[in-house]
């Protein structure tokens, strides 16, 4: 299965899928290309230490959402990705491209999906006396947040949590969830979804 990854930032969920790759913890998915909309995301320089073939797409030399979309698709569809991963990917997409990776698009989203769509998901998560958080993988589809669940996990909230500490700690349960996924989806353990 060859696994497309997007990212924008530090990468940390890449790093835990080339971790994984390279321990023979990801079934038959294969790492074959890292995109980033911004070339100082420190997961490129992941990517290029594990050898994987990165590219720059950045979205401030287009003119909209629709062209910077679309100069997505010319470098994710030559690399053919049987699944396309959102890890970190800080921009949302058009319907189009959306549209374009149907059922073969996936995403991690630092809440227990439904709760806490959007940004600040921890610290909404204390405000709200949540005594547990955690992560969700789902299908994207074109509503924010909002596909199909694909599977979850679990952490506490300590009383002394705050929401940096909170957010470790989700992020580290996200390093456990991402490749179970990406393993399983490439097993066939889960079924591919019509999003
Ligand atoms: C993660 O918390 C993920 O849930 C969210 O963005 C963060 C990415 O972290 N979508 P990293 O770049 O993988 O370290």
């Amino acid at each position: 299965m060859r696994v497309v990854c997007l990212i924008s930032g530090s990468g940390s969920n890449l790093q835990a899928l080339i971790d994984c790759e390279r321990h023979g913890q990801l079934g038959t998915a294969t790492l074959v290309g890292v995109i980033a909309n911004r070339q100082d995301a420190q997961g490129l320089k992941r990517a290029a230490s594990a050898m994987i073939p990165t590219h720059v797409v950045d979205h401030r030399s287009y003119a909209d959402r629709l062209a910077f979309d679309r100069a997505l698709i010319d470098v994710i569809d030559p690399l053919k990705p049987d699944l396309v991963v959102l890890a970190g990917f800080m921009r949302i997409l058009s319907d189009p491209f959306v549209e374009h990776y149907k059922g073969r698009l996936i995403n991690i989203h630092p809440s227990l999906l439904p709760k806490y769509k959007g940004l600040d998901t921890h610290q909404r998560a204390l405000a709200s006396g949540d005594k547990t958080a955690g992560a969700t993988v789902h299908w994207v589809t074109q509503a924010l947040d909002s596909g199909e669940i694909i599977r979850q996990i679990e952490v506490p909230i300590l009383p002394d949590d705050t929401a940096d500490s909170l957010q470790a700690r989700v992020l580290a349960a996200e390093h456990t969830l991402y490749p179970s996924v990406v393993r399983d989806l490439s097993l066939g353990v889960i079924s591919p979804c019509d999003a």
